[in-house]
């Protein structure tokens, strides 16, 4: 090693202040402290001539940002859905950003498309999905949705006779898609492979947040004439909840519909001996998506999408060039994502499962689950507080109700607001809001792999003095 070696002193200065930042996430805020114009203050600077010596770039940074980020990291952040990173995943992404790999190709780097075949098997085995389906590592659930419904799109108009990879869709026989429940990253991966947003049908769920038998078959029913996607979901946002894949799915296939699954967090439950039944019948879509930025605890950047259809899958996605170099004997990742160029996420992913290992993750899943409901219980418990959803696995919602008399559903939820804005500013918690059913809630989502018995007490103990500030 040369001794000017340039990549030592800042590699070393960002090793020490990122073990600062771990180190000190359990005392700081996990809410931003500082404003937005302090942080325009400090990070617009002139764009320069000149460069700039590295470590200073890199102490700069670290100075400049300073409560302008969230303990999202931490085990006490409750907001959206959330994961930290396991500390082997977290290296491995160091290494991966390292090792600088273009992962779309085997030719671009050999070992990390091994290692994504090997994730791609492990993931099968651990979420319950057939082996024999195909898999893409893509950058979250959005692009997973975006990869799974391009294969969907694939598959079903060309059991019509369209080849929609080359005529487009203009004169193409229209999709119908069917959900009930769902996130807004269907819709967008909907808008963005053209299908349009009028194509969706909701149709109403039960009281638990599920779809129907009946009322799917009825829909179904309507537009047997057209080519039809079935959304569902594994894990709804606010309650966390499961449409009943075995009578569902089957209903879905009589009429040679698609059957998608949104399991964003929720296909995680399926190593759980106490949640995995959740995931029953689940086996049988057409197509999955989930992440690994959420409830494997990987760094952002992850997500994973899986087909039962693999020559769909890569039909609808598939390109070759001749300055490429293509290898039929290995995986070329490009031909099953929709990226071209692209990180070698798969390592961080490697990194992870190796980490946690089946009990591992089955244990963390569990705990978060306990700790989910824990919370709920223990805030819910508080003067004024109401439970809104006790979690079946994750995800839990409590709401805040004002006090003075005859008090409406508007101020319950302006108190709602108020009293997550309290707990966030003590710092030791940090929580967002919802509207569920039409009321003002606190969403608490648990999906982090550090959060145990202890974050869940102070969390209650802060809430409990929150509500006397807010
Ligand atoms: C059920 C569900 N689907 C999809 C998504 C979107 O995931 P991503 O942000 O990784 O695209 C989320 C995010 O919270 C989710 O909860």
């Amino acid at each position: 090693m040369t001794p000017d070696f340039p990549y030592r002193p800042v590699l070393e200065k960002t090793v020490q202040h990122a073990l600062e930042y771990l180190d000190a996430l359990d005392t700081t805020s996990v809410d931003a402290t500082a404003t937005k114009e302090e942080l325009r203050k400090r990070l617009y600077r002139p764009l320069s001539d000149s460069g700039v010596d590295s470590v200073q770039i890199i102490d700069e940074l670290v100075k400049d940002t300073q409560g302008g980020l969230l303990g999202s990291a931490g085990s006490r952040f409750y907001a959206w859905v959330i994961g930290g990173s396991v500390p082997a995943a977290l290296a491995a992404d160091w290494l991966t950003s390292t090792w600088d790999q273009n992962s779309g190709l085997y030719a671009c780097s050999p070992a990390e498309a091994i290692i994504e075949e090997v994730c791609g098997e492990w993931l099968k085995e651990l979420l319950g999905i057939p082996k024999t389906a195909s898999f893409a590592l893509v950058t979250g659930c959005q692009m997973s949705h975006f990869t799974c419904l391009g294969a969907a799109r694939h598959h079903l108009l060309a059991a019509h006779g369209w080849n929609v990879e080359n005529k487009g869709l203009f004169g193409a026989p229209p999709i119908r898609i069917i959900t009930g429940e769902r996130h807004g990253t269907l819709d967008r991966a909907i808008r963005m492979l053209g299908l349009g947003l009028d194509s969706i049908t909701p149709l109403p769920v039960n009281q638990s947040g599920q779809l129907e038998p009946e009322t799917l078959a009825g829909a179904l029913e309507k537009y047997k004439a057209q080519p039809c996607i079935v959304a569902l979901q594994a894990g709804d946002i606010n309650t966390g909840s499961f449409d009943d894949f075995t009578k569902l799915i089957p209903v879905a296939h009589t009429y040679k519909a698609w059957v998608h699954i949104d399991g964003a967090f929720g296909l995680w439950v399926r190593p759980s001996s106490i949640h995995g039944h959740l995931m029953n019948g689940a086996e049988l879509a057409d197509s999955w998506s989930t992440d690994g930025h959420k409830w494997l605890n990987v760094p952002y950047d992850s997500g994973y999408a899986f087909v039962a259809h693999p020559d769909s899958h890569r039909a609808s996605l598939s390109h070759r060039a001749s300055y490429l170099t293509h290898d039929d004997q290995a995986r070329d990742q490009m031909e099953w994502n929709p990226e071209w160029s692209r990180r070698g996420r798969g390592i961080a992913t490697y990194a992870a499962i190796r980490q946690l290992g089946r009990a591992g993750i089955a244990e963390m899943i569990d705990r978060n689950c306990r700790c989910a409901k824990e919370i709920v219980l223990g805030i819910g418990a508080l003067p004024g507080a109401q439970i809104m959803h006790v979690p079946t696995i994750n995800q839990g919602m409590v709401r805040f109700l004002d006090s003075s008399p005859n008090a409406t559903d508007e101020q319950h939820s302006q108190r709602t607001d108020k009293v997550v804005e309290a707990i966030n500013r003590l710092g030791d918690a940090f929580f967002t809001g919802t509207t569920w059913q039409g009321k003002r809630c606190m969403r608490i989502s648990v999906c982090n792999w550090q959060t145990d018995d202890a974050d869940v007490a102070r969390t209650v103990e802060s809430a409990k003095r929150a509500l006397t500030l807010a």
